[in-house]
C-alpha cells in the first residue's frame, strides 16, 4: 500500500522551482554564448551576456534563502551526513540501482520523514548545493567584477583560471541536473516525484 508523506515544504518547493528555471536558463544562454558561431549565434551575444548576468545574480539571491532555509528549519538535516559507513550505503544504493531494482526488491534506504535522501542522494545534493553551485556563483561573481579581485590580485591568468574553473564546474551542475531528473522519474510511479515537488507530498512505494 503506497503512503503520502509531506517532505517539501512550501519554501522548498518555490526555492527548487526558480531554482531549476535560472539554471535552465543560466546553461542556455552559456552554451550559447561558449559554443555557437558569433556571426550567427543561437541567442544574440548581448541578449545572452545580460540574461545570464541577470539569472545569476537572481539565482544568487535564491541561494542565499536556500542557504537560510537550511539553517533555520528542520529541513537543514537532511543535508548532514554521517561519515561513518557512508561508503557502505552508497555502494548498497548504487547496487540496488543497478541490480535490486530490477529484481523489484524492496528499497534499502525507505523513505521517512526523518530521512528523506538515500545515501547516494544526500551525497549529490550535498555535492551540488555545498559545492558545485557555491563555486558557479563566486566564480561567476568574480568574472562580472574582474577589477575588484581577479586582476587586481591574480594578473590576467587569474581571470583565465576563473573563467575555466566556471565553464567546468557550470558543465559539472548541467550533469548533475540530467542524472537528477532522470533518477526522480525512479518513484512509485513515473511522475509521482516530480508531483511531490508541486504537492509537497512524497509517494512511497
Ligand atoms: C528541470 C529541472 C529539475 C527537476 C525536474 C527536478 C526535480 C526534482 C524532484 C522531483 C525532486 C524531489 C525528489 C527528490 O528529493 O529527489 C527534487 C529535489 C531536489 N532537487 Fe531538483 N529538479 C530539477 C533541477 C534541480 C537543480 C538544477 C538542482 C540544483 C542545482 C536541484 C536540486 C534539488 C535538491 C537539493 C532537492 C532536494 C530538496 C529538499 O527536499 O531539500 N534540482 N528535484
Amino acid at each position: 500500500m503506497s503512503e503520502k508523506i509531506y517532505l517539501y515544504p512550501v519554501w522548498i518547493r518555490l526555492w527548487h522551482a526558480l531554482n531549476a528555471i535560472l539554471i535552465i536558463l543560466l546553461i542556455i544562454t552559456g552554451v550559447s554564448m561558449q559554443f555557437t558561431n558569433p556571426d550567427n549565434p543561437f541567442i544574440r551575444f548581448d541578449i545572452a551576456v545580460k540574461m545570464h548576468n541577470i539569472s545569476g545574480m537572481i539565482l544568487t539571491l535564491n541561494y542565499l534563502f536556500f542557504l537560510a532555509g537550511t539553517i533555520v528549519t528542520p529541513n537543514g538535516k537532511h543535508y548532514k551526513i554521517t561519515l561513518k559507513g557512508l561508503t557502505g550505503r552508497i555502494i548498497k544504493q548504487f547496487t540496488y540501482y543497478t541490480f535490486g531494482i530490477f529484481k523489484h526488491e524492496p528499497t534499502p534506504f525507505p523513505v521517512t520523514k526523518d530521512s528523506k535522501f538515500n545515501p547516494l542522494q544526500q551525497f549529490t545534493y550535498v555535492a551540488a548545493m555545498f559545492f558545485l553551485v557555491p563555486i558557479v556563483i563566486i566564480t561567476g561573481w568574480a568574472l562580472l567584477y574582474p577589477e575588484l579581485v581577479l586582476t587586481k590580485f591574480f594578473g590576467g591568468s587569474g581571470l583565465k583560471v576563473n573563467d575555466f574553473i566556471h565553464v567546468i564546474i557550470g558543465f559539472f551542475v548541467s550533469f548533475f541536473m540530467f542524472v537528477h531528473v532522470y533518477f526522480c522519474t525512479i518513484g512509485a510511479t513515473f511522475v509521482s516525484n516530480f508531483k511531490s515537488m508541486i504537492n509537497g507530498f512524497h509517494e512511497t512505494h
